[in-house]
């Protein structure tokens, strides 16, 4: 099947250098080196992207009785952006795709002055979802993934980061990562999945055990299945320290499993210094890490991921330092964190926070939601995802507006008319 994508208005490549490196700094922001002008066209052979080159000379070689409405060449599917601007696919690299139940009774509880980590002392937080999510049968794991797919897809995001993290046992943490295989195949969205044993103590248990069972029968369980790519551990205070978050992420490592890890969300625990010498492919959340961890980070290669709607739902006094990333020319990347307790999967939305409330410019922060976050997903030589270039991904959005810098500035809206996703349109 082939599609060709004609008349687009300005269109975000997101494609000079070395596509297996992030962008930083300038590079980031710079419209000349990340956009085209108007009046491009992008032909599709199934999920590949086979040609960007001039609107009217593709419609000429491939449609040439192509009237405006429908393509009379068989095969050839024909759509017209209308001069509408046209971005690569999102690329969410940090979500809690599956879990079951409600915590919306927190809020109330957070008006009331109670912090997140006392909510999850009287049981409410990441425990309570457990006892949802381990409640549900292997298939309505699966049916929840692919329907927040579905949801993540019809906001534009074409590839994303699932963990586990609400089993908090063999059996329960296992049929997640299993679900995660179900959608990536049942969806067109791409599944990468990591596993989040370590998301929480089970209420049951002790810190040592559960450890010790995290380390050997989660780990070689997952090892054994091949059904993560990464190790991740909520490493806070109150939650898992640093050595007990280097001891689980090390004997990962050993095991062959790289790691991506959540650190200093509510406070500067070293983590970020931490994950930089694991050699984590990426450390997330990073709202309060000091500024020698973010240099040092960035020059061993660590990815900062930062997920400005978690502040925004917990009623933060202050949104992650974004722009110093920008300023100092250190890798970053935005995602939604997806969880029970920020509860949205638009990259639109983060992204918004990220322009509206930290200063970053719409371009650096598409950089950030797409070509980045890619540099962390993909096993591959280069990422295919993320940007929009000849014998890339077919994963593209269509936004309803002319400019590029449209795509983060309609919060609470859909910016997109059209995605498609591995080539395929997204319904
Ligand atoms: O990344 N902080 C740890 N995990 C999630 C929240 C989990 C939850 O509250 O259910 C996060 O923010
Ligand atoms: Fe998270």
């Amino acid at each position: 099947m082939r599609t060709l994508v004609v008349n687009a208005g300005e269109l975000a490549h997101l494609s000079n250098g070395d596509l297996s490196i992030p962008l930083k700094g300038e590079e980031m922001s710079d419209k000349g080196l990340n956009v085209y002008e108007k009046g491009m066209g992008i032909l599709i052979e199934d999920n590949i992207i086979s040609k960007i080159s001039d609107s009217d000379e593709l419609t000429m070689e491939f449609a040439p009785s192509w009237n405006g409405k429908e393509s009379a060449t068989p095969g050839l599917l024909v759509i017209d952006a209308k001069e509408n601007a046209i971005i690569p696919g999102f690329v969410d690299s940090h979500t809690h795709l599956v879990w079951e139940g409600d915590r919306s009774n927190e809020m109330a509880l957070r008006q009331n002055g109670m912090s997140y980590s006392e909510i999850s002392d009287i049981g409410g937080g990441i425990s309570k979802t457990v006892s949802s999510t381990r409640k549900c049968t292997k298939s309505k794991l699966i049916e929840i993934g692919i329907r927040n797919a579905e949801n993540a897809l019809r906001l534009g995001t074409t590839t994303l980061e699932a963990k586990s993290g609400y089993g908090l046992n063999l059996e329960t943490e296992i049929s997640i990562l299993n679900a995660y295989d179900a959608v990536n195949e049942k969806t067109t969205c791409n599944i990468h999945s990591t596993w989040l044993g370590a998301h929480d103590i089970p209420k049951d248990r002790s810190k040592e055990d559960y450890i010790e069972e995290l380390i050997n029968m989660q780990l070689p369980a997952v090892l054994e299945q091949g059904i993560a790519k990464w190790a991740d551990v909520f490493c806070e205070p109150g939650w898992f320290t640093i050595e007990e978050t280097m001891n689980i992420l090390s004997e990962a490592r050993d095991m062959g499993l790289q790691s991506r890890v959540h650190v200093d969300e509510f406070v500067d625990s070293g983590g970020l210094a931490m994950a930089t010498e694991i050699g984590a492919v990426s450390a997330d959340h990073v709202a309060c890490s000091n500024e020698e961890s973010r240099a040092g980070a960035d020059k061993a290669g660590v990815m900062q991921t930062f997920l400005p709607g978690t502040q925004y739902v917990l009623g933060a006094s202050e949104f992650p330092p974004i722009k110093n990333c920008l300023d100092n020319s250190w890798a970053f990347s935005i995602a939604t964190d997806y969880n029970p307790n920020c509860n949205t999967i638009s990259m639109p939305f983060a992204a918004s926070l990220a322009t509206h409330r930290c200063g970053i410019d719409p371009i650096a922060a598409l950089v950030a939601s797409t070509r980045n976050p890619a540099t962390t997903l993909s096993d591959l030589e280069f990422p295919l995802g993320g940007s929009l270039r000849e014998g890339g991904e077919a994963s593209l959005n269509i936004l309803s507006t002319k400019s590029v810098e449209s795509w983060c500035q309609s919060p609470g809206m859909n910016p997109i008319a059209i995605t498609i996703a591995n080539g395929h349109i997204v319904k």
